[in-house]
């Protein structure tokens, strides 16, 4: 399989704190890829350090995507190359309707079709008759902001989407449509890295990898990652663990 993104010995700190220590990873073209790790494991940092948000730069190490390197690129310019991020907790909202939220997603009005942005509220079980003409803010509930943010990712039609914890906030019978939206994302033609606790996700990806103390552990099937990480991980206080089998 083609590689769409490539890191290799990636670094980061943030106020004199090492965050990330030499990540190295690779991500396949049209994969869905899983992010798992204990809390603090610098998941987060890895998705903004990709995205190029301001102090995230990377001391060290490259961002190959589509084999040139972007660690030097605006969030901007990234985002021209067709990579988004979906946060962890979505705080992008402006008071716009949700119809013109989803459109300046995908590059302003003339790009999307009304159908194009009622189906993808469809895909996150929100009904486009009752959520297209309503405001994008305080009022909505954290769950359906969610579910808006996610919808946006959809219209705007990424190469790669990264996805922190597309599930939290959102109720656990919900979890099979936030698989199904990632493989939407995928037949759309996307590549994903989805950041992610649940097991259910990770289970649904094509690889997933481990993440520990700033570093990638291991990466390959998802079971086998998701159970070295609950029968592994967990006891070992989440400092670097490397025993092996
Ligand atoms: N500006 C900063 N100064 C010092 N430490 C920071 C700073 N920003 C982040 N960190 C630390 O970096 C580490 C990684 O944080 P990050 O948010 O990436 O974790 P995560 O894996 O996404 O965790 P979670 O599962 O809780 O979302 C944490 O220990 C956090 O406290
Ligand atoms: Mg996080």
């Amino acid at each position: 399989m083609a590689v769409i993104l490539t890191l290799k010995n990636l670094t980061l700190n943030r106020d004199g704190k090492k965050i990330l220590v030499g990540v190295n990873l690779e991500i396949g073209d049209g994969e869905i890829h899983s992010i798992i790790g204990s809390n603090g494991a610098g998941k987060s940092s890895l998705a903004y350090t990709l995205m190029g948000l301001q102090g995230y730069e990377p001391e060290e190490g490259s961002i190959l995507f589509n084999g040139e390197d972007i660690a030097k690129l605006s969030i901007t310019e990234r985002a021209k190359k067709g990579i988004t991020l979906a946060w962890q907790e979505p705080a992008r909202f402006e008071g716009l309707k949700v119809r013109d939220y989803l459109a300046i997603g995908a590059g302003g009005n003339g790009n999307i079709t009304e159908e194009e942005i009622r189906s993808a509220l469809r895909k996150v079980d929100l009904k486009p008759e009752k959520y297209i003409d309503r405001e994008v803010g305080e009022a909505l509930s954290g769950g359906e902001r969610k579910r808006i943010e996610l919808a946006s990712i959809l219209t705007m039609k990424p190469k790669l989407a990264i996805l922190d914890e597309p599930d939290s906030g959102i109720d656990v019978v919900s979890l099979k449509e936030i698989v199904s939206l990632i493989q939407a994302l995928k037949e759309n033609g996307a590549s994903v890295l989805v950041i992610t606790h649940r097991k259910e996700i990770a289970e649904a990806s094509d690889r997933a990898s481990l993440m520990c103390e700033g570093a990638v552990l291991r990466s390959g099937d998802p079971e086998e990652i998701s159970h070295f990480f609950i029968n592994r991980c967990i006891p070992c206080d989440n400092r670097l663990y490397l025993q092996e089998d």
